[in-house]
């Protein structure tokens, strides 16, 4: 036992033994001796009776900064920090186990004090009592620990506070952990999901083709994002969570599960749900509206034009016939009142006419669209002095269509109006086109245009969104293009 040559007395020992040793053995004394030395860790023994060192090697002189010398003149006990003699003390008297790793506090010269790990090896030398050990460092280890425990917690603490819940799953899909408010605010109980996969837990809307898509992205590793499930708590409350997801993979770049996050988002998924119950119940309200509009429409018109239509045509025949015997008996007076008479009833009548055509245009039940469409073009023309064509690449005969045709001569007739009304334009072109399948309405003014991006917000009028409703009604689609000083153009798409 070479190693202890530190010890003045043991190297004279040796030394007798050393003349009676063979060199074999001086060889493999030699060998320890180095091998003591050049180990990168602190190694000392000292006397387990007297706790007094008796070899310190290499290393211990450079990492606990005494040196050898004054190394033999101390205690093991003045390796030890103040306070920590009695721990010392109290476990130094048992025999050590040599499998186990202890820690200790052990401080250097400078008084700077350290986390050691240490084995221990008791042996005899001479009936005397010493142990060997084998000192490590662990500050390094123990920094570098807290630090990335730290880390974790910090990447934990900074994920809960982006999302509601964290989860890992393992390489076959099963939960492992769940943290976060979902679970700390109890929506989630963990027990319900831990060791399940995904799919083994209820959701009442996903689909099995939801699920088999899920899976293969998972299968192939894939990340994936916002995946909306909804889920039964334990008081049968329904909630939506949306998780992303990414899997794991070790050093070996062998796939080790998944982690992700999730978001509670009951709250706007219930919102949206309404949201979109709300427009659904407007779109059928306005859509009832264009088509009661329509029917009193058509009703008021049938009413002029049968009854009172009717009346004033009675009307004019009992004026002509008094007009017929008026010269016989009257005076010229009498005459010319019913002549004026009968001029205001034919006016009438023909206002009546009029306003009937525009309530139901006639034209559009017996020569369709496009001529109904250049009948109201030409009057709208009289009227207002804004010249209309209408370029038709079909006749669109009664037959084909009503209630399309009824729509967009509706939307032919505010779309004109409006021209007349805020665009100030020269020329209105009404074109449809038959494209692919599709056919195409379009009404152009060369007016003064308006901001059609900013006022489909706000300033919507009811025209607007009338046509807007009609196109619906029909299946088709309302584009509104126009800008200040360049027209305005309207474009309905209707499949055929
Ligand atoms: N051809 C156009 N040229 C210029 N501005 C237009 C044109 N069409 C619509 N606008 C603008 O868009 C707005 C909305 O039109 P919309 O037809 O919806 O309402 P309105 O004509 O003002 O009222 P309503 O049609 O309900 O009587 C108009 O007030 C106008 O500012
Ligand atoms: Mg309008």
């Amino acid at each position: 036992m070479n190693i202890v040559n530190n010890v003045h007395e043991f190297d004279q020992k040796l030394d007798g033994q050393e003349r009676r040793a063979p060199a074999r053995l001086r060889e493999a004394e030699r060998r320890y001796q180095t091998l003591f030395n050049a180990s990168p860790q602190p190694i000392y023994v000292y006397d387990v009776e007297t706790l007094r060192i008796v070899a310190a090697n290499e290393k211990m002189v450079q990492r606990y900064g005494w040196t050898r010398e004054e190394l033999l003149h101390m205690s093991a006990l003045d390796l030890r920090p103040a306070g920590e003699e009695e721990r010392f003390r109290s476990g130094s008297h048992e025999p050590p186990d040599v499998d186990i790793v202890r820690t200790w506090r052990h401080k250097r010269s400078n008084g700077e004090v350290f986390d050691a790990e240490v084995t221990a090896h008791d042996f005899d030398l001479d009936g005397r009592r010493l142990r060997l050990v084998t000192a490590t460092d662990i500050t390094e280890r123990k920094r570098q620990e807290r630090a990335l425990r730290e880390s974790e917690e910090r990447f934990r603490s900074l994920t809960e506070l982006f999302s509601d819940l964290y989860w890992e799953t393992d390489e076959n899909h099963r939960f492992v952990r769940m943290t976060g408010v979902l679970v700390s605010r109890r929506r989630i109980r963990r027990e319900a999901f831990e060791g399940k996969t995904r799919w083994e837990i209820e959701a009442p809307d996903m689909s099995a083709e939801g699920w088999a898509r899920h899976r293969a992205d998972l299968e192939a590793h894939r990340e994936f994002r916002d995946l909306v499930i909804a889920r039964g708590n334990a008081a049968g409350e329904k909630y939506y969570i949306s998780l992303s997801g990414r899997p794991m993979f070790d050093e070996r770049r062998q796939f080790r599960g998944y982690h992700g996050i999730g978001m509670d988002v009951t709250a706007s998924v219930v919102a949206q749900e309404a949201l979109q119950k709300a427009a659904g119940d407007l779109q059928a309200l306005s859509r009832r509206l264009v088509e009661v509009q329509e029917v009193e429409r058509r009703d008021l018109s049938r009413e002029l034009h049968d009854r009172i239509g009717q009346n004033l045509t009675a009307l004019y025949i009992n004026l002509d016939i008094l007009l017929g015997n008026v010269g016989v008996r009257g005076s010229a007076e009498i005459e010319g009142r019913l002549r004026d008479s009968l001029e205001i009833l034919g006016a009438t009548a023909k206002m009546i006419d009029d306003i009937t055509a525009e309530l139901r245009p006639p034209m559009l039940d017996n020569i369709g669209l496009a001529a109904a469409l250049r009948w109201h073009g030409a009057r709208f023309a009289l009227r207002t002095g804004i010249a209309v064509t209408v370029d038709a690449d079909e006749d669109f005969t009664p037959e084909t269509a009503a209630m399309r045709d009824v729509a967009l001569f509706r939307i032919a007739q505010e779309a004109l109006n409006n021209a007349a009304k805020h665009a100030h334009a020269r020329n209105i072109e009404i074109t449809i086109r038959v494209k692919q399948g599709e056919l195409i309405f379009q009404v152009r003014d060369d007016g003064s245009g308006f901001d059609a991006a900013a006022d489909s917000g706000t300033r919507i009028g009811l025209g607007m969104r009338t046509m807007r409703e009609r196109a619906a009604a029909i299946g088709g689609q309302l584009e509104v293009t126009s800008s200040a000083g360049a027209g305005t153009t309207l474009r309905v798409r209707v499949p055929l």
